[in-house]
Order: structure tokens, then sequence, then C-alpha cells
């Protein structure tokens, strides 16, 4: 479902709004290149990215599900010089061509790409004792979205902010009865989300260049 005046707009908004950098365009040249999926989240959903980030004074970022990359830099360009980047990628292609443009874009010292299966790092992450995250993109299987979660939550502290990409596909969220995985765990992750006292969270749909879909806001408002 998309419909041609979504793009237009989006194609405005980006043009007139966005500031052209050449890795982030480049990054998705590369992308595609290697043959990746077109699955990058759209430019202005980046900078929505970027500035979610901005407005929380983000220093360390965590994302979990990679691609080529695309959403790592929008958001380690909103990081001050010290701030990092840990994200995590199963693909060992996408993994490559990631770590590319990372280079690519001169920021490879501040995003540290991890690869990997999500829910093996995940608990390594914790086990390490990492510093805590501000903020949290996830983008990787669907069906793990309520695991991803939980993970968020143990990394995080008050403050940080766990955002979920893919949360309406193209409004089949709706639907109670779906057994399609990625609605399944879309819904789980909702009920859990509803359910944590820690967190405050919305969610809002997207139209655009990316199809019909959305974003949950998850903002952790309490201590551990
Ligand atoms: N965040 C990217 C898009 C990510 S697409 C952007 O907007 O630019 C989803 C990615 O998650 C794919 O690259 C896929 O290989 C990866 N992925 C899928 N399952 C995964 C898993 N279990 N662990 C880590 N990454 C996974
Ligand atoms: C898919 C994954 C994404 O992260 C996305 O933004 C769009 C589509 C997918 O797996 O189809
Ligand atoms: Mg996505």
């Amino acid at each position: 479902m998309s419909l041609p005046l979504w793009n237009a707009v989006d194609t405005y908004f980006s043009q007139v709004l966005l500031v052209p950098d050449p890795a982030l365009d480049a990054t998705l040249a590369a992308s595609a290149a290697a043959g990746l999926p077109a699955i990058h989240v759209a430019p202005n959903q980046g900078k929505l990215l970027h500035l979610f980030a901005r407005m929380i004074g983000a220093k360390r970022v965590l994302e979990v599900g990679t691609l080529g990359g695309y959403s790592t830099l929008w958001l380690a360009r909103a990081l001050p010089a010290e701030g990092r980047v840990i994200t995590l990628e199963a693909d060992a292609k996408h993994a490559a061509v990631a770590r590319a443009n990372f280079a690519h874009a001169g920021l490879a010292e501040q995003i540290e790409l991890r690869e990997g299966r999500a829910l093996d790092i995940l608990p390594e992450l914790v086990a390490s004792d990492v510093a805590s995250f501000d903020l949290v993109f996830i983008d990787a299987d669907k069906p793990s979205n309520p695991d991803y979660f939980e993970w968020a939550l143990r990394l995080t502290h008050r403050g940080s902010l766990i955002i979920v990409d893919n949360v309406v596909r193209e409004g089949a969220v709706v639907d109670a009865t779906s057994t399609e995985p990625a609605v399944v765990g879309v819904r789980r992750l909702m009920e859990r989300v509803a359910a944590e006292p820690r967190v405050s969270a919305t969610a809002l749909q997207t139209v655009g260049a990316k199809g019909y879909d959305g974003f949950l806001i998850a903002m952790v408002i309490a201590d551990a």
C-alpha cells in the first residue's frame, strides 16, 4: 500500500528541510549496489531519529538491526565527539557493507558494529556491564520485538528512549487474530510496553516513501 502523493511529500520535505549529506547518500547508493533490500528508514525518518537523540542529549546509542548502516549514521551524526553507537547485525554481508559505509563517512571510530544474532549479543552486553544507553532503536526481526524490548529495558536508564520501527505494517497490527509472526511480535510488544510501569509510550502511524508503517516511542521514566 502506497500512494504517489506520499512519496512526493516525503521527497519535498526531505529536499526542503534536510541538509544534503554526501555520506548518507553514498550509504544508500552502496547498499543498493550491494543488493541489500531497501528497507532502511526514509531520510525524514532518519532525521527524526537524529532529532530525538539530540533532544535528549544522547551520548550512547544502541541499535538492533544495522542493514547498510543508514539509520546508524543518522544516529551517530546526532552525538557529541565522544558519543558512541553500538549496532547489532546478524547478516555478514549487511555487516560488511555497513562497516565500509561507516569508514567512508569517517565514523568508524564512533560506531561499533557487533556481528551476530541480537539475542546472543544483548545478553553479552548486559553480562559485560556495558555502560547504559540513552537511546535504543529496535529495527531487526519483528517476531523478537518483545525480547528486544526486555533487553533494552535492562540496558537503559531513567530518561532513555526506546524506539521501535515498523509497528503498523500497513495496518496489520490491529488484527488480533493474525498469526503472522511479525504482527504477533508487534502486538506482544505493545502489550508488554503497556504493562511496564517503567516506561511511558505512544505510537505513531507514518506514510511516505516507505509505505504505511509507524514507530513506537517509549521513554524510560523510572529507575530499575
Ligand atoms: N535500521 C536499518 C534497517 C534494518 S533492516 C535502517 O533503517 O537503515 C533489519 C536488519 O536486521 C537486517 O539487516 C537484518 O539482517 C537484521 N536482522 C534480522 N534479524 C536479526 C537478528 N536476529 N539479529 C541481528 N540482526 C538481525
Ligand atoms: C522490513 C523491515 C524493516 O525494518 C522495515 O523498515 C521495512 C520492512 C521487512 O523485513 O520487510
Ligand atoms: Mg525498519
